[in-house]
């Protein structure tokens, strides 16, 4: 019982930030993403009756303990549904840095899904491929899809699943991820969630988001770049403050951090269509469309404090089995 499933992570353009119901992972907002193609975590999922207990290898080395157990928890879903014992062997291998904010435990949880439901000979349609995919890390439910996405919030584990807005061909948007720290972030997102409900200002982002929700959706379906940037940047901001402004407050961006984000407000003060938005960590997601690439890239490179890496990503397809 092995198969292979090939998943991206993805970027949220309308921020999930907050649960509703913290074990099952209902979020407290709806978000909206597009998947990054070009960034790949291939994972191998082996169920073997021979096996003590699940194992993880991500990058050649071993997994940490944590990790495992949270792949185990996951697996366990997927073993209750398709009534098996057998302990499994996961191997992941990524070509982005993980744990620093460009939602690697999005793929993982993507790709851990789909390769385990299909070593497992379950047929799944992607709603529900995703609503399970959920429960290992909430934006891994957006990943099971290609191209733009919307997470539903819902208010059940039924009613929580990912949908695509419009398929990956709809609009080249391009992603220049600024990698300013390679490492592990400090938070993960997991405590920042639970963190967010006690927060007086979360109330309010999340009474907002259906209009912040709605502003992303139609500038999606209507390739309207100026509209969308401007939620983005904005929607990224407010997640921001929540963060900031939570007990005890998460800080992720660095000094940085912040030289990107004035050297894309500084872009668009030239002219060049660009945003940023920035998930759990302190690199910056620069979106922008082809024509204005070779801008962003030339002011990144050119930008006196930089020796940032830049990965490059592109809308990308669904999590599939290869
Ligand atoms: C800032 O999906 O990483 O990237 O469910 O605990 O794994 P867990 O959280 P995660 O949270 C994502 C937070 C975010 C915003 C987003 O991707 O919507």
């Amino acid at each position: 019982m092995h198969s292979e499933a090939i998943a991206h992570p993805n970027i949220a353009l309308i921020k999930y930030w907050g649960n509703r119901e913290q074990a099952l992972r209902i979020p407290a907002n709806g978000s909206i993403s597009l998947t990054l193609g070009g960034l790949d975590n291939r994972m191998s999922v082996r169920f073997d009756g021979e096996l003590k207990s699940d194992t993880l290898v991500i990058n050649e080395a071993p997994a940490a303990p944590k990790m495992v157990e949270r792949a185990t928890k996951h697996l366990d879903l997927l073993r209750i549904m398709a009534d098996v014992a057998d302990r499994a062997e996961l191997v992941s291998e990524t070509n982005f840095p993980l744990g620093a904010g460009i939602a690697s435990s999005a793929a993982a949880f993507a790709a851990i899904t789909v390769a385990a439901a299909s070593a497992l000979q379950m047929e799944l349609s992607p709603e529900e491929l995703s609503r399970i995919a959920r429960r290992g890390s909430g934006s891994a439910a957006r990943s099971i899809q290609g191209g733009f996405v919307e997470l539903l919030a819902g208010d059940s584990d039924q009613t929580s699943f990912a949908q695509q807005i419009a398929p990956e061909d709809h609009w080249s948007i391009i992603d220049l991820v600024v990698i300013v720290d390679e490492k592990m972030k400090h938070t993960g997102s997991s405590t920042g969630h639970a963190l967010a409900a006690s927060n007086p200002l979360q109330q309010s982002r999340v009474a907002d988001a259906p209009r912040r929700l709605q502003a992303c959706r139609s500038a999606i379906l209507e390739r309207d770049f100026a509209s969308l940037i401007q939620i983005v940047e904005r929607d990224s901001d407010m997640m921001h403050a929540i963060m900031m402004t939570s007990e005890p407050p998460l800080h992720f961006w660095t000094g940085a951090t912040l030289q990107v984000m004035a050297a894309v407000r500084e872009l668009r003060a030239d002219g060049v269509s660009v945003c940023y938005t920035i998930d759990a960590g302190p690199n910056v997601h620069c979106l922008c469309l082809p024509e204005s690439e070779s801008d962003v890239l030339q002011a990144l490179a050119s930008n006196e404090n930089a020796s940032w890496n830049v990965l490059r990503a592109q809308v990308g397809p669904a999590a599939q089995v290869v």
